[in-house]
């Protein structure tokens, strides 16, 4: 057994569902989740129902995870086409501006340039004249969305950080438009690095999500361009199987508790240094997201320990995974959070409301 202890990391990209969706995650069901997957701060997505897209929501959103949640939150806000600029008086209660123009699950679209440009003016005005500053615009933008977001964020100067790159074209874009001095990063997600449209076959509908799988040829440009690459988080986005296997399924897989022992993994057969892991899943998205520090937070991971992941070992409230079957390295042990041991022996041992909901006025925490 060799014992690794490695600060909490960050996943900024999970969909936990709460509220509208709670048949498939909750704050308290992810949170959990988080901390298996050694994971003791989230950034949770707008597309609840409703969605995240007025301050009162926010606030409701911010009331349920502080009840509910045992790892850190950050919360994004978004914007449908009728609710432009709703969010606007809670822009700094948010971890930053999420916008899709690409199809996604949920309401929240933005499919006209209009709206997108207001978007991207309004945010950025908002930043100029907020005290604190604001987070990034994160963009859910595939294909030639990609450079009309870039041009937009190039034209306000506003920080914009691209979401599961996943294709050749995308990665190699953004490496021209970041070799240009433009503020923009971006991050991969594990299934995208892992997996191609050669296991769809083999996954079925547990293999869709958006975007799609890609080829092995787009693949290997993620791992081509890991310099590129500033975030690996997972777009935890859990519905159920009986979901999945209905006719018209949702997109969107589970990934909180299988990021870590697949990247170890990729440590383990030397495609990653360990570094890579924590640039990506802790100080990067701590930079680019501005949260704060965790003090007496670690994670303890057994590096020589080889499981194989299983649908019924997960936390998460749909209970499977689509990396079931694989063998992987990388087991976490313990998980402490603000001195406090939350995780051990595969237990969740904090209690509803030990998280804290970051970017809220009075720090809005639970009572602990
Ligand atoms: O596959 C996906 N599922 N991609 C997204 O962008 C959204 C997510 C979800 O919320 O289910
Ligand atoms: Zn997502």
């Amino acid at each position: 057994m060799t014992l690794l202890r490695l600060p909490g990391l960050v996943d900024a990209h999970v969909h936990l569902r709460e509220p509208g969706y709670t048949h498939k995650e909750d704050f308290y069901t992810g949170t959990c989740a988080a901390l298996a997957g050694g994971v003791t701060t989230v950034l949770d997505m707008p597309n609840t129902s409703p969605p995240t897209s007025t301050p009162e929501r926010l606030a409701e959103k911010a009331r349920l995870a502080a009840a509910k949640a045992v790892a850190d939150v950050g919360l994004f806000v978004g914007a449908t086409n009728t609710e432009l600029d709703a969010y606007l008086p809670a822009a700094e209660q948010a971890c930053g501006l999420k916008i899709y123009v690409s199809d996604t699950f949920g309401s929240l679209r933005i499919d006209e340039l209009g709206a997108l440009h207001r978007l991207f003016r309004t945010w950025a005005e908002r930043r100029e004249s907020s005290p604190a500053g604001l987070g990034p615009i994160a963009v859910h933008a595939e294909d030639l969305m990609l450079p009309a977001c870039l041009a937009l964020s190039q034209l306000y100067r506003v920080p914009l950080h691209v979401v599961h790159v996943s294709r050749r074209s995308e990665i190699e874009l953004i490496r021209r438009a970041k070799e240009q001095g433009l503020p923009v990063t971006c991050e991969a997600t594990p299934h995208h690095l892992f997996l191609s449209q050669d296991d769809l076959p083999r996954l079925g509908p547990r293999g869709d999500m958006r975007p799609r799988l890609a080829t092995p040829d787009d693949v290997a440009a993620l791992w081509e361009h890991l310099e590129v690459i500033d975030v690996f988080a997972t777009d935890h986005a859990p519905h159920t199987l009986a979901e999945k296997t209905a006719p018209e399924p949702p997109p969107g897989v589970p990934g909180l508790e299988t990021m870590l022992p697949l990247l170890l993994t990729a440590v383990h057969a030397g495609r990653l240094e360990l570094a890579d892991i924590l640039a990506r899943c802790v100080e990067n998205p701590r930079r680019i997201y501005r949260l704060p520090e965790q003090p007496e937070t670690f994670v303890e991971v057994d590096v020589d320990a080889r499981f194989v992941l299983e649908d019924a070992a997960m936390q998460t409230k749909v209970k499977w995974t689509p990396f079931a079957g694989w063998e992987v390295f990388g087991r976490v042990e313990r998980v402490v959070l603000r001195g406090k041991t939350v995780f051990a022996g595969g237990q969740v041992l904090a209690r509803p409301g030990s998280g804290r909901v970051l970017f809220q006025p009075t720090g809005a925490t639970a009572i602990s």
